[in-house]
């Protein structure tokens, strides 16, 4: 019989309100793993409650701040203990390499390790105001019920790229995984459990985004939305946020420039290029799509990148040797698939794959696709794929390319590979883009704040600055002087 999991809410869990589950499958086999809780607006409402009594609660509420660091250290420590397990359940629900989730699950301890030490250094200031006998000071506060909605690409890692700063600062969350990756997220709500986290801090609902997402989004109880996915879907949150007057924070989509200049390593330069949007089958929000290279050495470029792309090995995400692995389901094959398509039809020239590779598995896998003879007036060019699909263009000069690279709705990272080191800081202070990666692509620490520009985005993630985005400042001011009032009918300071 196939598993079956319930919502985690208040320390333990709990059946759907539906009675109904959904399937959860393995990209690259297409076997059903798991089953998951549909969750719907009964159980939302469970779960706010449990994380709004919580946060009311002497436990958590009167816990110092270095405490709280003290359980996200432990929660740290357990997800050490058990790195190899959730890695490899993120790799059967989402197809990315087991090499990578490995990765992933190496560096997230740190992310909880650093917002576990930045707990206890959120502070306020006292500010001179124009009294001498007047006290003003401010303090950061929490917000209260935080809504986390994650995608399905970095399950884990996007997750708690929120849950972190949010549960340091004070808050308590209610967590909406992807429909096609909740198993790991689940699991990670249990060890939050045995950290010592109190019940009620760290909730999961399962279930669709139109149901149990929009629930959320939508809760009265609900003091802020995090939410990294498509920009489709962050338009939405961010008016149904803003007609409530709450914040959110939204990690969206990119279509991220990769350029390439006549000074750089070519060599080096094509293994960025790859690396930018053939590593995790393209599924990332910061996938180096469109790629622009100098004219005297875009032949070279293109061979080279063309040639690498061929001879990915594609195939099942748990060995090995495998490079690449299947789209996550099969909407994202169908949607990498179409947008190939209409790429020929547009006048691209396909360099190198542009269909179904041969692979044993019956999974959703597509070949790593190279595209040239394409512009930024064409959608491909445009809009996400968000899959192994690059598109080369060649450029003149430094002015072009940069009119190029701008010339997009999104504005999440860019890379740039030259050795010329004034030309380095010009590009990254020129790039119309949240993260500038100059001779490396995909860099990423918990300590560098992130942010996407233009569409791709509103608020910060990882660095001290995300603490700030999951609390609220508050200014106090103390009457030292203890005479009689004078003229109360005008303003103080
Ligand atoms: P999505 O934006 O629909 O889903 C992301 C999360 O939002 C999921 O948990 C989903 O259940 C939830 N959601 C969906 N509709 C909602 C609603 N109305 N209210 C509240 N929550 C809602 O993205 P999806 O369908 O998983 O992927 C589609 C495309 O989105 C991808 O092909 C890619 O272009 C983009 N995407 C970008 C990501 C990034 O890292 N920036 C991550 C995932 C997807
Ligand atoms: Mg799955």
């Amino acid at each position: 019989m196939t598993l079956r999991l319930d919502h985690f809410i208040g320390g333990t869990w709990s059946a759907p309100a539906s009675g109904e589950y959904f399937a959860s499958t393995n990209p690259a086999t297409l076997d059903v793993l798991y089953e998951a809780a549909r969750g719907t607006d009964e159980d939302v409402r469970r779960a706010v409650a449990a994380a709004r009594s919580a946060f009311e609660s002497r436990q958590w509420r009167d816990l110092t701040a270095t405490k709280r660091g003290h359980l996200l250290r432990r929660l740290g420590d357990l997800v050490v203990e058990h790195a190899e397990e959730l890695a490899e359940f993120e790799t059967l629900d989402n197809g990315k390499l087991l090499r990578e989730m490995r990765g992933q699950l190496a560096t997230l301890p740190e992310y909880l390790y650093y917002y576990a030490g930045l707990a206890d250094k959120v502070q306020g200031s006292q500010i001179p105001t124009s009294s001498i006998t007047m006290l003003n000071y401010t303090q950061r506060e929490p917000l209260g019920v935080v809504g986390a909605i994650t995608p399905w690409n970095s399950p884990l890692t996007l997750t708690t790229s929120k849950l972190a700063p949010a549960l340091a600062a004070g808050n308590t969350i209610v967590i909406k995984p992807s429909e096609y990756t909740s198993r790991t997220i689940l699991r990670f709500a249990e060890l939050a459990s045995q950290a010592g986290f109190p019940d009620g801090v760290v909730n999961v609902v399962t279930g669709f985004g139109n149901e149990a997402g929009a629930a959320l989004v939508s809760h009265r109880d609900i003091a802020k939305i995090s939410f990294t996915g498509s920009t489709l879907t962050g338009a939405r949150i961010a008016a149904e946020t803003a007609s409530r007057f709450i914040g959110s924070t939204l990690e969206l989509g990119g279509k991220s420039p990769n350029i390439v200049f006549g000074d750089a390593d070519v060599a080096n330069a094509a293994m960025g290029v790859v690396a930018g949007i053939f590593a995790a089958a393209g599924q990332t929000c910061i996938a180096g799509s469109r790629v622009f290279a100098h004219r005297s050495v875009y032949d070279e470029l293109v061979e080279r990148v063309s040639e690498r792309a061929a001879s990915i090995i594609v195939g099942d995400p748990l060995v090995d040797a495998t490079e690449l692995g299947p789209l996550a389901f099969g909407a994202q094959l169908e949607k990498v698939s179409s947008y190939v398509d209409l790429g020929v039809s547009e006048g691209a020239t396909v360099r190198t794959g542009g269909g179904r590779p041969d692979v044993d598995l019956a999974g959703y896998f597509y070949s790593p696709t190279v595209l040239t003879d394409v512009d930024n007036s064409m959608r491909v060019v445009r809009e996400e794929i968000f899959g192994p699909v690059a598109a080369i263009m060649p450029f003149d000069t430094e002015d072009d390319v940069v009119g190029m690279a701008n010339d997009t709705d999104y504005g999440l990272a860019a890379g740039v590979w030259t050795q010329n080191l004034a030309r380095a800081h010009r590009m990254a202070r020129r790039l119309d883009a949240g993260t500038v990666w100059v001779n490396t692509y995909r860099a990423m620490s918990p300590m560098s704040p992130r942010q996407g520009f233009k569409s791709s985005g509103v608020g910060i993630e990882h660095g001290l600055e995300s603490m700030h985005e999951y609390t609220r400042l508050k200014s106090i001011w103390i009457n030292t002087d203890e005479g009689p009032v004078s003229d109360p009918f005008v303003m103080r300071g």
